[in-house]
């Protein structure tokens, strides 16, 4: 299974698999520093948001080194932490890895402690998401009758997880499983983890797989192509309102339109329980170049604007069912993020 980042111990190095490049070159990032992690989630060379929070916690395996010998450790630890934090605002996991990194330098009795500790939990956080993942897969999986033909967007598999993936691991589930005909993969713009990431891992996987721009996916469903659309999400509210990659919103309005289920994967660690209303979550906005590298320009064409938000809201009203480790909820019918089918029933 493909893995976005690989904790080298000794080293004291994590190597990122710098996903800018993929799938023409497989190139490893080395980071060495909490800033060097920043960095490379910030550039996304790692993306997705389980796979950016497991990233986080090992950058805070490194500030817990960095911060060794320092008199005042506990500060130099929680500063950098803070800018790690900044990294990218949308995705809620990485807020949520370090918010468990973080509580470790409270009972830490000094810096050496806080490493051990910090690696200890790094290395949980991504054996939890990929149990997760696989959990979601089963789950998931038993929303799509056999012969299904699922539509998603951007890349939820094993590059943005601990491995698996949320709606590719329900893919992945599903048509290891038999039960899907097809998937409709779309390319994503600006940054296409589409057709660079998805359809790269769909094709090792030998799943049967079409690939299409974005905006042809209102006409695929109109001529009933699509039975389902799958995808993942970087933060959900309390009621379900879904923050995932611009485009889901409007995937969202044509699946409604056509009366096609309209499902999100994610695990526990992107439901922000401290939010209610996806208006409140905040939209990464992305550099004016990626729209005009696509146009083949270096640099923005003279008196035009850009509009260049990397992520949208679904409301909850919108979203069929949402599926977690812990179950499934069904926000569509107002009750929110509340469980309708748990997890550990059926199985
Ligand atoms: O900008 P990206 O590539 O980090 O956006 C990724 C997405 O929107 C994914 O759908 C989401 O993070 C879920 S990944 C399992």
């Amino acid at each position: 299974m493909l893995k976005p980042l690989d904790w080298q111990s000794a080293q004291g190095v994590l190597r990122v698999l710098d996903q800018r490049q993929l799938p023409a070159r497989s190139e490893w990032l080395d980071c060495d520093s909490p800033e060097s992690v920043s960095e490379a989630i910030h550039c996304m060379a790692v993306r997705g948001a389980p796979a950016i929070g497991i990233a986080g916690a090992w950058g805070a395996v490194l500030a817990a080194r960095a911060a060794a010998g320092e008199t005042d450790w506990r500060a130099c630890f929680q500063s950098a932490l803070q800018n790690l934090g900044r990294a990218r605002p949308t995705a809620v996991n990485l807020a949520w890895a370090l918010g468990r990194m973080r509580g470790l330098a409270d009972t830490a009795s000094d810096s050496q402690a806080l490493a051990e500790a910090c690696e200890v939990e790094a290395a949980r956080i991504e054996r939890e998401d990929l149990a997760a993942n696989q959990r979601i897969g089963e789950l998931g999986a038993r929303l799509l009758p056999k012969g299904s033909r699922v539509l998603t967007h951007c890349n939820t598999g094993a590059l943005a997880t601990g491995g698996h993936g949320t709606a590719l691991g329900i893919i992945r589930s599903a048509w290891s499983q038999g039960l899907l005909a097809g998937v409709y993969a779309t390319e994503t713009r600006p940054w296409l983890q589409g057709s660079r990431l998805t359809a790269w891992e769909l094709s090792q996987e030998g799943i049967a797989a079409t690939l299409l721009v974005d905006s042809a996916a209102a006409s695929l469903m109109g001529a009933g192509e699509i039975d389902a659309v799958v995808i993942g999400a970087d933060r959900i509210t309390r009621r379900g309102d879904v923050a995932n990659k611009i485009g889901s919103y409007m995937l969202a309005v044509c699946a409604r339109a056509h009366e096609i289920p309209f499902i999100v994967a994610a695990p526990g660690s992107t439901v922000d329980s401290a939010l209610l209303k996806g208006s409140d979550i905040p939209i990464e906005n992305r550099s004016a170049d990626e729209i005009w590298w696509a146009a083949g320009l270096d640099k923005p064409m003279a008196g035009i604007t850009t509009h260049n938000p990397a992520f949208d809201i679904t409301p909850a009203e919108l979203v069929t069912a949402i599926v977690t480790e812990e179950g499934i909820a069904s926000p569509m019918n107002g009750q929110g993020m509340a469980l309708l089918e748990r997890s550990d029933s059926g199985s």
